[in-house]
């Protein structure tokens, strides 16, 4: 077997996010909040092929662990086409899906019979007027009907992530905790990010990690770190309630996993970026249009991790006087720099 390919700080690529679309049919405050986005060219958009075949090759230097995002993915066609293209490459050992879930009723079935393992749902609030008034698009009774689809099409280890905003949604940690807890599936907690995209976010929106655990602790009366690793490797560090249930919280924000980050992300133009923070991404698409062979890919995609440093979330920990990563003008400039783009 070959060595792993790691980085300068020795961190194995393992793991690779793939977006298919930067369209979405939500406009979440933490992600969109604009009324007008700098959309992708279309013909710059990787057909299916192209995505599988560069998939192939990022399994070939060691990617065991891909996850299709957006945007939200479910608005790209023929997306279980994508699904077995990225399953036929070996070394594929868990293929999952980070959606909103809008549109999933009609669709999971046939995403599970591609090969689909698992997916990861959006669930920011269980009120309907708050969902409209935060997400301003959509119905939450079709998240509801997707997330209930997910189980009956087959679908396990589906996760629930709900990103908590100081003053929107702090107020339902327990609610939201409760509807995971009967349905058997596991929440997640994420502390708001600020990331590109956020550009209404601010230190005092934060709910950090400390918070929420303590609203838990006094709800059910404890919750202790769980003895069980997630087998997926995920950022969520994980907790048990006194009767077993497990949840997750994600606290990018206030104590970022950097260190052991082996996760890149590809956008649906094909720009490679190995951090959800960098500037600057490696144009594959260039090269699979240029007729590049699976060997030139490799070995471009092999020199970029090994010169690999990046560690942008410890890096924003370090600012003074932190505000959003982008003002909306940097964004228009490079679409690239938007959440939606690099996929959440
Ligand atoms: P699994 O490990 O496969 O369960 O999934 P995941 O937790 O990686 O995927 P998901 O798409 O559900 O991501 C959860 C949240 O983690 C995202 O919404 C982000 O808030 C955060 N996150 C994902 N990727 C990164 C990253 O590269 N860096 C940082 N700092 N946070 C990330
Ligand atoms: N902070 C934290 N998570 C975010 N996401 C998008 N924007 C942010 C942000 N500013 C994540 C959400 C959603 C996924 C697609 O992206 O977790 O579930
Ligand atoms: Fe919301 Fe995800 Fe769409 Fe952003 S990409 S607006 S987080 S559903």
């Amino acid at each position: 077997m070959t060595s792993p390919l790691t980085d300068l700080r020795d961190r194995t690529l393992d793991s690779l996010r793939v977006s298919v679309t930067d369209r979405c049919n939500l406009r979440c405050h933490y992600c969109m909040p604009e009324e007008e986005y700098v959309w992708l060219p279309r013909q710059s958009i990787l057909r299916h092929e192209e995505t599988g075949r560069l998939v192939k090759v990022f399994a070939s230097l060691g990617v065991s662990k891909v996850r299709i995002t957006g945007g939200e993915p479910l608005l790209r066609r023929d997306l279980p086409r994508l699904v077995e293209l990225i399953k036929a490459s070996r070394g594929i050992v868990d293929l999952a899906m980070t959606t909103n879930g809008l549109v999933l009723e009609s669709q999971a079935a046939a995403l599970k019979a591609a090969g689909l393992d698992r997916v990861t749902i959006s669930l920011d609030t269980l009120r309907p007027e708050r969902f409209r008034e935060f997400a301003r698009r959509g119905r939450l009774d079709d998240v509801f009907a997707g997330i209930d689809a997910a189980h009956h099409a087959g679908l396990r280890g589906t996760k629930l992530n709900t990103v908590v905003i100081r003053g929107f949604n702090d107020d339902e940690i327990v609610e939201i905790l409760e509807f995971g807890r009967v349905r058997g599936l596991e929440v997640r907690f994420i502390e708001y990010m600020d990331v590109g995209g956020a550009t209404q976010w601010s230190p005092d929106d934060v709910v950090p990690r400390s918070e929420m655990l303590e609203v838990i602790r006094r709800h059910y009366g404890g919750a202790d770190a769980a003895a069980s690793r997630d087998d997926h490797g995920a950022p969520a560090e994980r907790f048990q309630l006194p009767d077993g249930t497990e949840f997750g919280i994600i606290a990018s924000t206030t104590a970022p996993f950097c260190g052991t980050c082996g996760r890149s992300r590809l956008t649906a133009d094909g720009v490679w970026y190995l951090c959800l923070y960098a500037d600057r991404g490696t144009d594959l698409k260039e090269l699979v249009r240029a007729g590049a062979t699976d060997e030139e890919i490799a070995a471009a995609i092999a020199a970029a991790w090994r010169s690999r440093d990046d560690r942008g979330a410890e890096e924003r920990l370090a600012q003074p006087g932190r505000g959003p990563l982008f003002r909306v003008e940097g964004l228009r400039q490079d679409p690239h720099r938007e959440m939606h783009t690099r996929g959440g």
